[in-house]
């Protein structure tokens, strides 16, 4: 005999039940009746995913301006003339670019509002140096009326007021800024609810970018934005003088607040131990990624004799079976599209996933910091071959 089940419903829950239960045979009814309203051809819901999350946006570049010899900003329209994906102040876009048979893609923080992607742009700025050939190459090459392909909003860091407190303080060094800039514009305009202090490192004034636009974001935000100037190596007065130290940032930041940090390589080194010392619970500390790691072989971990080395690489999946050369000291994302081979990728520091490929064989060292995969994934043996670095020959598998 069954066992009865001990549940107790409560009168409420009993309704519910009931109404359920009758769910199916209702709309079995209205189906084998017929109906005369004629079905949506493509429901809202689904319409909206694919304005938020187009699989890619071809773009046009309206405007370019230049902040110095080695730095631009590109205002960015679509070519059909539609309005591009709405972001997150702080998300980024990945860009495609195809050179001489070899092909690149390079993330860039968007230094525009959402509201301006609203109003039909992004703007991006490309720092030569920043993101190695592709950026130089950008700066050099791009020109009005160039299209681009860009990938949809992505990224992690943004505000999120069910997590963070009410002030942001940001750090930022170099092309750092153009998240924040982003996030200033949004407190102003009133998209963005909370305080930010931007703590903002340089070498020297002439390195600031977007000071202007900083500025007018302090004045039309009535005072939720603040801009603190740091300089490394030069002494003026209106600028804080040095590095960006667990003590400077307890000079600007209130009892309570989230830390934002984001900037070249080296700034991360430096910060690491600066904000151990304000012993900040780690959901309130957010990073955004840097790209891959430069001199991968100085990392934590890194294993004796693995640098210096040329191993070979077996690309296969996604009707490829190809054998190419990977060096020890660039990642294998790098390595695969430097053979004019096209590989999924977006943040290219470890945390999207995009890339995730199948190790078949051999060894890869994965830096602590920009390991994001799962734990279900390297215990089956997939990586990420943007921050992957080979130790022996491979094999991977790439994504269908
Ligand atoms: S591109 Fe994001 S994890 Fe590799």
């Amino acid at each position: 005999m069954a066992k009865k089940l001990n549940i107790k419903v409560k009168p409420i829950g009993l309704l519910d039940l009931i109404a359920f239960k009758k769910l199916v045979p209702g709309r079995t009814k209205r189906f084998d009746e017929g109906s005369t309203t004629p079905l949506v051809a493509v429901p809202a819901v689904n319409r909206l995913a694919k304005q938020l999350h187009p699989k890619k946006q071809i773009m046009m570049i309206d405007e370019i301006t230049t902040h110095n010899d080695r730095a631009k900003s590109f205002k960015l329209i679509m070519a059909d003339g539609s309005k591009p994906a709405y972001f997150r102040a702080g998300q980024y876009v990945s860009l495609n670019l195809s050179i001489d048979g070899s092909v690149f893609t390079r993330p860039y923080s968007l230094s525009s509002s959402p509201k301006d992607a609203l109003d039909g742009f992004y703007e991006i700025t490309v720092k030569s140096g920043d993101g190695g050939f592709f950026s130089k190459w950008a700066n050099e090459n791009w020109k009005t009326g160039d299209r681009v392909e860009v990938s949809a909003p992505d990224g992690n860091f943004y505000y999120q007021p069910i997590r963070d407190e009410k002030t942001v303080v940001g750090i930022c060094g170099g092309s750092g800024v153009t998240p924040f800039l982003s996030l200033a514009k949004s407190v102003a305009e009133g998209t963005e609810n909370l305080r930010l202090i931007l703590l903002y490192g340089s070498c020297k004034e002439c390195d600031i970018l977007f000071r202007d636009r900083l500025e007018e974001q302090e004045r039309l935000s009535g005072g939720k934005v603040k801009v603190v100037h740091i300089l490394s190596d030069d002494d003026k007065e209106g600028f804080e003088k040095g590095f960006i130290t667990a003590d400077l940032i307890k000079k600007y930041a209130p009892k309570e607040f989230s830390l934002f940090i984001c900037g070249p390589q080296v700034m991360y080194n430096f910060l690491t131990k600066e904000i151990a010392k304000l012993k900040l619970s780690k959901k309130l500390v957010r990073r955004e990624l840097f790209g891959e790691i430069k001199r991968v072989e100085q990392a934590e971990g890194y294993p004796d004799g693995a640098a210096g080395a040329i191993y070979k690489l077996r690309v296969s999946g996604a009707a490829l079976d190809k054998e190419i050369e990977a060096r020890s000291d660039e990642s294998v994302l790098v390595a695969i599209e430097r053979a004019g081979i096209l590989a999924p990728s977006k943040c290219r520091s470890g945390e999207c996933g995009y890339c995730r490929s199948r190790l078949v064989n051999g060894d890869v060292f994965v830096p602590g910091d920009s390991d994001g995969r799962r734990a279900a994934d390297k215990k089956l043996g997939y990586i990420h071959p943007c921050a992957s670095y080979p130790i022996s020959d491979l094999h991977i598998q790439l994504p269908d």
